[in-house]
């Protein structure tokens, strides 16, 4: 917190120099951007540049909405404007011109990538890139399960034409929208149709990854809202990963949903504590400081086990340091909770992700054993005992995990391991039967939507 003031101090500083020499900017080839670095003259203007007016005025007979909603930034208040966003130099692979400014020598692109950001919030950016939100979150679209998206969802297994561009729909529309995916650009600099925009972990042609504004819509980019549990639902929900769902069963959910209007959303960045609010959001256990612990855009930090995956483990390497995560998170609750209570909770959590882990196994071997008889089917999609073992881990047992995690009982329970064990005895009568027979019934007894 008190580091965050004298951030900021030094922030305005460079901000108002950067303000000083993106007029500059315009005219210079070879400067790009200043070396903020080298500067030294620190100049205080909180005017704009007359390059900068003229996108804030003709955008505001053009595209009015864009221009209210960044009118109620802080960033606004601060004096960054579209152009430090937008405007790139010549050099840049997305340097294109948007209509006003063609012919000119400014260059802009409607691609904005967290390199921007990092200008001018770098340890932010630094923090989001070592999580499973940046390059992780768009992996599975840009180099896994493309067969699922283009073969199964494209369509392309009942004939559809695979080099049809129908068949990269279900990427474009679902998975790319909440994941992210790479950016492609077309002759003209701009992005290909299929490529742009993309969820949280989208990769931009300058490199960089992420895309900020799924937590802070543009253009208001306001802390309030990320704040708020419903900026990370709407990725964070569904039969897969119901956050969102547990979240408002739980008693935290409960007192948000009852008193959540009265809170205050807007203390400053990093001193959000309790007492603005009573009960915790995503954000408070995930991300926010809370009592001696700062704010990080790094959602892996605090995470003990891997909740996602077939097998739950505990995090190393890529996915995080799960001893550490465990010793943050809990560190988040004892801020309201007495450490008897919080051991409880854990110790539910831990057995859960035992138990969930001892079915998982059992499942594991069955299949591994008719597979190694030849009573598996290739496609997995076609084969009853392969569905079943998909559902138990992908949507049942990851609710129940997470369900026991974040305090939703009936996500834990009825959507979870309820259905677990009825999952795995049909999984049993399947085994038995392939084993019995030596052959694969005929027809899958599986209705192929699964338990919800
Ligand atoms: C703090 C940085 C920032 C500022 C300031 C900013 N933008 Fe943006 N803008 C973004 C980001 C981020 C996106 C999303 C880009 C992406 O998805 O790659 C965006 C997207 C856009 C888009 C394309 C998306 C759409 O809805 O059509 C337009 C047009 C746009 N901004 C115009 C403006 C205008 C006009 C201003 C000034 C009033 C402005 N921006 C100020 C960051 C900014
Ligand atoms: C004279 C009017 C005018 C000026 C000045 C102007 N723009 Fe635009 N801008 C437009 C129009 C018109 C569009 C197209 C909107 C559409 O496609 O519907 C546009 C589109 C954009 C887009 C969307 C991407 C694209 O290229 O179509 C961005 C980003 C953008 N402008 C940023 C800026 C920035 C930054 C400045 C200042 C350096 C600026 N504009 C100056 C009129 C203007
Ligand atoms: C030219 C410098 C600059 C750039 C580029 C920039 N910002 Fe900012 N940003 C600021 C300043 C200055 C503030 C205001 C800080 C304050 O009010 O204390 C701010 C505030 C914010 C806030 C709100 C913090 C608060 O206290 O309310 C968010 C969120 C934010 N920026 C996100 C972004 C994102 C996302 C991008 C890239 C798309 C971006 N910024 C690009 C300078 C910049
Ligand atoms: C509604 C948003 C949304 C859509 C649509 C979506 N996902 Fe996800 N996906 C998520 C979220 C959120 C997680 C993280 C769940 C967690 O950590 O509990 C996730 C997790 C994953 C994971 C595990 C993470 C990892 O790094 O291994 C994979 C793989 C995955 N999704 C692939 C896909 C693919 C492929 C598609 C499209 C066919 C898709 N998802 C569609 C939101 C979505
Ligand atoms: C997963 C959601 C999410 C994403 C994605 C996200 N933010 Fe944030 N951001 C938050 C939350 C939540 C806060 C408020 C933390 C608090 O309570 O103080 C915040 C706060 C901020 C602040 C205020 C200063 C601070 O650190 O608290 C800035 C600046 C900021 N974000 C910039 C960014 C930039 C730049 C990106 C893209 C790299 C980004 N954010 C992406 C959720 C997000
Ligand atoms: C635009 C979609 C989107 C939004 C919005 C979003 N997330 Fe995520 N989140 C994802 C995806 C996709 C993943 C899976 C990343 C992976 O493991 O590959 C994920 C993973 C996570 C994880 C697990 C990280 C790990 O290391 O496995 C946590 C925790 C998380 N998100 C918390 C949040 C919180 C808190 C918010 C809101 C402040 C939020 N998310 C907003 C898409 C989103
Ligand atoms: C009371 C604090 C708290 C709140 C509120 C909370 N979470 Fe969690 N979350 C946790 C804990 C604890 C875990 C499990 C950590 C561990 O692995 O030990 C977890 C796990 C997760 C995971 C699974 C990570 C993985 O992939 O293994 C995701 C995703 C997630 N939370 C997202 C969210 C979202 C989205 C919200 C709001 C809708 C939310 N959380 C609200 C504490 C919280
Ligand atoms: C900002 C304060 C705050 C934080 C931080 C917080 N909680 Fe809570 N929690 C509450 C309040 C208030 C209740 C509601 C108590 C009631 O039911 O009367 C609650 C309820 C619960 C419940 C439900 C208990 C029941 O009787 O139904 C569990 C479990 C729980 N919290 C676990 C956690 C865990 C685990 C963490 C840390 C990851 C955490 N909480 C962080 C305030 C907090």
């Amino acid at each position: 917190m008190r580091v965050c003031g004298l951030f900021r101090c030094v922030f305005l500083i460079v901000l108002a120099t950067f303000l000083c020499f993106s007029g500059a900017l315009a005219q210079s080839k070879k400067v790009l951007y200043p070396d903020l670095a080298k500067t030294k003259e620190l100049i205080i203007t909180r005017g704009y540049s007359k390059a900068a007016l003229q996108c804030i005025q003709c955008h505001a007979q053009k595209t009015p909405g864009i221009v209210e909603d960044w009118k109620s930034s802080s960033m606004a208040r601060a004096g960054v404007s579209c152009y430090d966003c937008h405007v790139v130099p010549k050099s840049s692979p997305m340097a294109s011109q948007c209509k006003g400014v063609k012919g000119s020598n400014i260059f802009t692109s409607p691609m904005v990538s967290p390199k921007t950001c990092a200008r001018c919030h770098p340890s932010e950016v630094e923090q989001f890139e070592k999580s499973a939100h940046a390059a992780l979150a768009s992996q599975p679209v840009v180099k896994g399960l493309v067969k699922l998206w283009r073969n199964l969802e494209g369509g392309v297994f009942a004939g559809m034409d695979p080099q049809s561009p129908l068949t990269t729909a279900p990427r474009q529309s679902g998975c790319q929208a909440c994941h992210g995916s790479q950016v492609k650009l077309g002759p003209d600099h701009r992005p290909t149709k299929d490529s742009w925009p993309g969820g949280i972990g989208h990769r931009y042609p300058d490199g960089g990854i992420g895309n900020c504004t799924v937590c802070h819509n543009r253009h208001a980019f306001s802390i309030a809202q990320a704040r708020k549990p419903e900026a990370c639902g709407k990725c964070h929900l569904g039969p897969d990963h119901p956050n969102m769902e547990i979240y408002y069963e739980s008693a935290h959910g409960q007192k948000y949903l009852t008193e959540g209007e009265k809170w205050n959303w807007e203390a400053a960045p990093d001193a959000w504590e309790p007492g603005d609010y009573t009960a915790p959001t995503c954000a408070t256990c995930h991300m926010s400081g809370i009592g001696d612990l700062s704010t990080t855009h790094n959602v892996t930090e605090r995470l003990k086990w891997d909740l996602v995956h077939k097998k739950s483990v505990v995090r190393s390497g890529q996915r995080g340091d799960g001893i550490r995560g465990r010793k943050l998170m809990r560190k988040v609750c004892l801020n309201c909770h007495s450490s008897i209570f919080v051991e409880a909770h854990f110790n539910k959590l831990d057995n859960s992700v035992a138990l969930y882990n001892f079915y998982w196994e059992k499942t594991a071997a069955m299949l591994s054993q008719l597979k190694a008889k030849g009573l598996l089917k290739k496609d997995k999609w076609n084969d009853g005992i392969q569905e079943l073992a998909y559902y138990l881990w992908h949507h049942n047992g990851r609710r129940a995990r997470q369900g026991a995690a974040m305090a939703g009982p009936d996500y834990a329970h009825w959507h979870g391991f309820f259905q677990m064990f009825q999952i795995y005895k049909d999984i049993q009568a399947i085994y038995n039967y392939r084993l019995k027979n030596g052959k694969i019934e005929d027809l899958s007894t599986v209705m192929s939507t699964g338990p919800y």
